[in-house]
C-alpha cells in the first residue's frame, strides 16, 4: 500500500497567512498542519509516501520534511503546477503507486483515529469514511439506505441527501489510475474525487466506513483556530495524566 499526501493548492481562503507560506505548514497549535496526515499514514502501517505540493515555497517542505528518515517512513515530492482537483493525485501518482494500491489524505484533515486495522485489511475496490456533521453541504455527502449501504455521493449538495461527510481519507486498488486518467472536469474545471467514489459505487466495489473521533478540514480560519485549541488541550491533559 502506498501513501499519498495531496498538500497543494493555493488556500486563497487562507490569505494573508497563505500569501507567504502553504496552508499545510501553517502551525496547527505546536507542530506544522502536514504532520498530522504524516502521522495518520504512519500510524496506519503506511511508510512509502508520495508529497503533492504547489510549486511556491515547496523547498520549504523539503527543509522540514527531508527524505522521512526521521519519521520512521520514506519521502518522496511531486510537484502540482495548478490545482486541477484531487482526483488529480493519483495522475501525478502514476509512477509511484505503479501496480499497489493507495491511501490518499487530504495536506489538511486532522484526524484522531487509527485507520491501521481497516487500512490493513483493505483487498479491493474503494474505502472511504464518513462522518456525521452539522454542515453537510460544504463536503462530499454520502446517502445510505436502511440497511446503511451507500446509495449515492454527491459534491456539495446544496440540498444534502444526509448529515454524513465523506472525509479526506480514500483507500483504493490501482484502477483508481485508470479511472483518474478518463475522468471528464466537473462543472467547477476539477477532475472530483466525488466522482471516482461515484464509479467505484455504481460498480459495488465501495466500502464506507461510518466513526466518530475528531476529523477536521483545517482550511477556514475558524476550523484552524478550533483544530489548534483541540490539540492544545490535549497537550495539557497528556500533561497532567503524566
Ligand atoms: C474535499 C472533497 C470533499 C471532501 C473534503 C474533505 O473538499 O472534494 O468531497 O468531503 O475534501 O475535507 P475541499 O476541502 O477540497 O473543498
Amino acid at each position: 500500500m502506498k501513501g499519498i499526501i495531496l498538500a497543494g493548492g493555493k488556500a486563497t481562503r487562507l490569505r494573508p497567512l497563505t500569501s507567504i507560506t502553504s496552508k499545510q505548514l501553517l502551525p496547527v497549535y505546536d507542530k506544522p498542519m502536514i504532520y498530522y496526515p504524516i502521522d495518520t499514514l504512519i500510524k496506519a502501517g503506511i511508510k512509502d509516501i508520495l508529497i503533492i505540493i504547489a510549486p511556491d515555497y515547496s523547498g520549504h517542505f523539503l527543509n522540514l520534511l527531508g527524505d522521512g528518515k526521521e519519521f520512521g517512513a520514506h519521502f518522496s515530492y511531486a510537484v502540482q503546477k495548478e490545482p486541477r482537483g484531487l482526483a488529480d493525485a493519483f495522475i501525478i501518482g502514476k509512477d509511484f503507486i505503479g501496480d499497489d494500491s493507495v491511501t490518499m489524505i487530504l495536506g489538511d484533515n486532522i484526524f484522531e483515529k487509527d485507520f491501521s486495522q481497516e487500512i490493513s485489511s483493505f483487498k479491493s475496490g474503494a474505502m472511504v469514511f464518513a462522518k456525521k456533521v452539522s454542515d453537510p453541504e460544504r463536503f462530499g455527502v454520502v446517502e445510505f439506505d436502511e440497511n446503511m449501504n451507500a446509495v449515492s455521493i454527491e459534491e456539495k449538495p446544496q440540498k444534502p441527501k444526509s448529515d454524513y461527510a465523506v472525509v479526506g481519507l480514500y483507500t483504493y486498488d490501482n484502477k483508481v489510475v485508470e479511472y483518474a486518467q478518463n475522468l471528464a472536469p466537473s462543472p467547477r474545471g476539477e477532475i472530483e474525487i466525488t466522482d471516482i467514489n461515484g464509479i467505484y459505487l455504481k460498480n459495488g466495489e465501495i466500502k464506507v466506513n461510518i466513526f466518530d473521533s475528531l476529523w477536521e478540514d483545517a482550511g477556514t480560519f475558524d476550523s484552524l483556530l478550533h483544530v489548534s485549541n483541540v490539540m492544545a488541550e490535549k497537550a495539557k491533559t497528556k500533561v497532567e495524566v503524566k
